[in-house]
């Protein structure tokens, strides 16, 4: 089987680098990849938006199955555009993934069904959306719409800093279109995590969870990443109750409102959960791998994953038996310096091999490239995923820090303290 993979982040390099391992599939692309996956996989040039020229190429090259990374394509309804080509493509046509690009569509989908999340207004007029903020509990937290890479949430302490909240997203438009709406919502205490599930429209299968560390500082201090860092299995946080809880209460609302609303959902899903004192709450839906999550998740997986995207392609998973590493894993993200701000690319990579002759140890590339003269240099934010399989959270993290140090390049940020929260 041949495969392409649509993405050039850790998350793709993860999952080319699990499907590689997988003896159905014969070769694999990646559009436009980076440097780490183009060493398992054939780099192709082209642009995450152009459908047209991907639908071109996988044609071209009889690809047999496409795995697409990113939410902005999914949004962009690249699955109804391979879909109409006759092509087989893992993930939501456009109207489902409006649960991740639609902050409005996904509350209002968790409120018919019944799935626990925060209580919320939206609004269309800012006048009504400064009224009510003046008249609410703080903190609140204010919400765009639309996609807005990360950084359409923001968490109000005073009416002052949710009228500039409202100002900067529907007057001041900073996420264009995206602030067309706004959801304001009750702030809620408690514990992140990241919950992955296969959906096949029928079944659904729940991977271990994974807790994501979002902020750039140690202790969750500063302004918000991507994520810099993930661990699998968070079992202080998410405990055989709370997973029950995830079931009953997230997952099997959400297949039994997919039905009731006639929504085609065959990809994964990817709830953020708050874990409050009064149980799991839905923080967002994501309809795609999360990244870094993936990058703890692919390395426990036991399963061939070809043989699961195509179970969930097919309406099947019922008929697979997931099976999981008992070992605990640890991504470190590094950074390059001045992220999430502006940061300088270009800086020459060195110590990747040094680092993956730890046992158990796997660097998965994120913003990285070759220059002219063949050697690796950073070429995005997040630079680097250091990811290590331990016996325990503790070994798993001891031995993701012994990679970190053996790797350098120029202005090299990361956190110390990724997986601390979970010892
Ligand atoms: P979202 O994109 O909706 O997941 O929001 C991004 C981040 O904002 C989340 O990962 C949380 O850290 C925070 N957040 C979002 N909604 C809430 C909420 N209702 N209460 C507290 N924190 C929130
Ligand atoms: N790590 C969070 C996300 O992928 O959205």
């Amino acid at each position: 089987m041949k495969i392409l993979v649509i993405g050039s982040g850790g998350r793709e390099h993860a999952l080319v680098w699990k499907l590689k391992q997988s003896p159905r599939v014969s070769e694999i692309f990646c559009a436009p990849g980076n440097a780490g996956i183009g060493m398992l996989a054939t780099n192709v040039p082209l642009p995450i938006s152009d459908h047209a020229g991907l639908v071109k190429f996988a044609r071209a090259e009889g690809i047999d199955l496409t795995v697409v990374g990113p939410d902005d394509a999914l949004a962009a309804g690249i699955v109804d555009h391979f879909e109409h080509a006759g092509l087989r493509i893992f993930g939501p046509a456009q109207a489902a993934a409006r649960l991740e690009s639609s902050k409005v569509f996904a509350k209002e989908f968790m409120q018919r069904h019944g799935i626990p999340t925060a209580a919320s207004g939206h609004f269309t007029d800012s006048t009504a959306a400064h009224r009510f903020c003046q008249t609410s509990r703080y903190p609140l937290v204010i919400k765009a719409d639309g996609l807005a890479l990360g950084k359409g949430v923001i968490i109000a302490q005073t009416p002052w800093e949710a009228a500039q909240a409202v100002h900067t997203i529907m007057e001041e438009r900073r996420f264009g279109a995206a602030g067309d709406r706004v959801v304001i919502e009750e702030f809620l205490t408690g514990q992140e995590c990241s919950v992955h599930a296969l959906v096949d429209g029928e079944h659904y299968m729940l991977f271990p969870a994974a807790q994501d560390h979002k902020q750039i500082f140690d202790g969750d201090q500063g302004p918000n990443t991507g994520g810099m860092g993930t661990f699998s299995p968070p079992d202080k946080l998410v405990t055989p109750e709370i997973v029950e809880r995830i079931h009953r209460e997230v997952m099997e609302p959400f297949m039994a409102g997919l039905k009731k609303d006639g929504l085609r959902f065959r990809g994964l899903l990817f709830p953020g959960l708050m874990i409050t004192a009064e149980g799991p709450k839905v923080l967002e839906f994501n309809c795609r791998f999360g990244d870094p999550e993936t990058q703890v998740l692919l390395p426990r997986l036991r399963n061939d994953l070809a043989e699961l995207l195509e179970a969930t392609i097919d309406g099947k998973l019922d008929t697979i038996q997931p099976a999981w590493d008992p070992r605990a894993a640890v991504c470190v993200v590094m950074a390059s310096g001045g992220y999430p701000g502006s940061y300088s690319k270009g800086k020459k990579i060195t110590g990747i091999e040094d680092a993956e002759a730890l046992e158990g140890v796997t660097v998965f590339h994120a913003g990285t490239q070759w220059d002219d003269e063949k050697n690796l240099i950073t070429a995005g934010g997040r630079v680097l995923g250091v990811t290590a399989l331990g016996a325990g959270l503790g070994a798993a993290q001891a031995r993701a820090y012994e990679a970190v140090e053996r790797i350098h390049f120029e202005g090299a940020t990361f956190r110390r303290d990724i997986g601390a929260k979970g010892l």
